[in-house]
């Protein structure tokens, strides 16, 4: 039987502290976190993960500006939309919600964001550092997934990590976070053969796919912490990748879906722009 990581309880820990730490900062500094999310088109999905973080925002007394903008927008508008709000002194954080639409380049958009205010980490300056294993801002769900693992006191150093996915947003800086910490890692993606015997060697498993219910009994050995990225909404239930009924028995720690990585997620989310307003701040920005 496994301990549930409880990710919902501890994000509201963190966004307890945080709040305690804005309010102390405005004191100090005397201007309030300002965290811009930039939102292109209408895909439900997207815009409630932007509810979600106005709220946790305005909770946490950092103040956040939604620029929503149409599906039809052009590249260089949006570039024009990000050299203003780099430019902007009262503009801490800039975050651009994932995805955007095709005829975008999303890589050329997220490089022009002032790597101080990238609260994401997504800017090739942030994406370099990581992989490099030098300080830099990390991208706030694998950040959230090794705040909850240290919570917990699961150790890193020496075990085998498999993360399945690749994506730059989570699996990418997830292997890279478990490399940093003296982990062994595997990844695998879409064209991993025999993905089972694969992740029935992980001693920590991180599933970043977007597949409800992949994981199973058959992927998973005994004894190991298991932690399900995934979101995927069906019938309005939220599912996670892991078959959490068939792996709760075998897992020795495993997150619960929804109330595991997705509230760390947020979390995180304020503790970077906390973090790159304070850095503004005090380099006298
Ligand atoms: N909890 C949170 O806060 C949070 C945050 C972000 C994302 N998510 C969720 O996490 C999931 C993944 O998100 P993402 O943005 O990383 O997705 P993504 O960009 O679509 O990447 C999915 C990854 O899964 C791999 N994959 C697809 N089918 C596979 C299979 N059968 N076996 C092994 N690997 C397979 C893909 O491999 P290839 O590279 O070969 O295509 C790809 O690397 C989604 O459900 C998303 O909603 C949750």
């Amino acid at each position: 039987m496994a301990v549930l990581l409880d990710g919902k309880a501890l994000a509201a820990d963190i966004r307890a502290e945080i709040r305690l730490q804005v309010q102390s900062d405005i004191a100090r500094f005397g201007t309030t976190p300002h965290l811009v999310v930039i939102l292109i088109g209408d895909d439900p999905a997207s815009q409630s993960y932007v509810r979600g973080k106005e709220n946790a925002c305005l909770k946490a007394g950092i103040r956040s500006t939604v620029l929503r903008e149409s599906q039809t927008i052009s590249e260089e508008a949006l570039l024009q939309i990000i050299d203003r709000l780099n430019a902007d002194p009262g503009v801490h954080g800039i975050l651009l919600q994932l995805p955007i639409p095709r005829n975008l380049n999303a890589d050329r958009i997220i490089s022009r964001i002032d790597v101080r205010k990238d609260v994401d980490g997504f800017t090739p300056e942030n994406v370099a550092a990581l992989a490099g294993g030098k300080p830099g801002m990390v991208p706030c769900t694998p950040l959230g997934v090794m705040r909850l693992l240290e919570k917990y006191s699961i150790g890193i150093q020496g075990k085998h990590c498999v993360v399945v996915g690749r994506s730059p947003i989570v699996g990418k800086p997830m292997a890279w976070l478990f490399l940093k910490d003296n982990g062994t890692v595997t990844i695998c993606h879409s064209k991993t053969t025999d993905l089972p015997s694969i992740t029935r060697q992980a001693d920590i498993l991180v599933v970043a796919v977007g597949q409800p219910g992949m994981i199973t009994e058959e992927h998973v050995k005994n004894g190991a912490v298991v932690i399900d990225v995934g979101i995927s909404k069906i019938n309005d239930e939220i599912r996670g990748d892991v078959d959490f009924d068939a792996v709760f028995p075998l897992a020795s720690h495993i997150t619960p879906v929804p109330g595991g990585v997705g509230p760390m997620t947020i979390a995180c989310l304020l503790e970077n722009t906390l973090k790159c307003y304070r850095r503004l701040m005090e380099s006298g920005r």
